[in-house]
């Protein structure tokens, strides 16, 4: 285990297990539908490309850059689209596949924007909620629910760091106190 980790939550196994069985899901749902997999940059990029094998129909793949967090532990409030999303979202049923909902925020409004440009349905796939989402969205496909401590891992990241664990873990608050 990394040293910088207090423990860790959910280890590789569990992650893998649990990615399979959302992969099932969405081919059960999405058979004869073209669809749009959007993944939000940058967390989410290990889950999505696990998740993409884990499913066993026709998709197209799109990439988007949305945050919320500075370098800090704690939502700035404001989202900022750091890169445009790379995909046609018209008449494609759209899964946006995120690693971890925390307040909500980064995901409220972007569904409906979506909508407006033509996409037939959108619906949200998060790897992680936290318990404390403030912001009306809803989460079709989710992995883990986890308690309200700063995790990184598998693409989670503190200060850009940590994102390449293969596993979530919680930091330790000497880290970033
Ligand atoms: C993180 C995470 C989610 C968002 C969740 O992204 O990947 O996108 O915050 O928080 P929220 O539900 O409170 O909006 P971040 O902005 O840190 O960017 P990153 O994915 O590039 O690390």
């Amino acid at each position: 285990m990394n040293l910088d980790l207090e423990r860790i939550i959910i280890d590789e196994i569990e992650i893998s297990r649990r990615v399979k069985e959302l992969g099932r899901d969405i081919t059960k749902e999405y058979q004869e539908k073209e669809t749009l997999l959007i993944c939000i940059l940058r967390g989410a990029v290990f889950f999505f490309a696990d998740l993409c094998r884990a499913i066993d129909i026709p998709i197209l793949m799109g990439f988007v850059s949305l945050s919320s967090y500075k370098d800090g532990t704690t939502s700035s409030g404001k989202v900022e689209e750091r890169q445009k999303l790379m995909a046609d979202v018209k008449g494609k049923h759209v899964i946006l596949v995120e690693d971890i909902v925390d307040t909500g925020l980064t995901l409220e409004g972007y569904g409906a924007n979506l909508l407006s440009r033509g996409a037939l349905s959108v619906k949200i796939c998060a790897l992680l909620k936290k318990p404390e989402q403030k912001h009306d969205i809803d989460i079709a496909f989710k992995g883990f629910d986890i308690e309200n401590r700063f995790v990184v891992g598998y693409g989670l990241d503190y200060a850009e760091h940590y994102r390449n664990l293969p596993y979530i873990g919680i930091l330790k608050k000497e880290i970033y106190s």
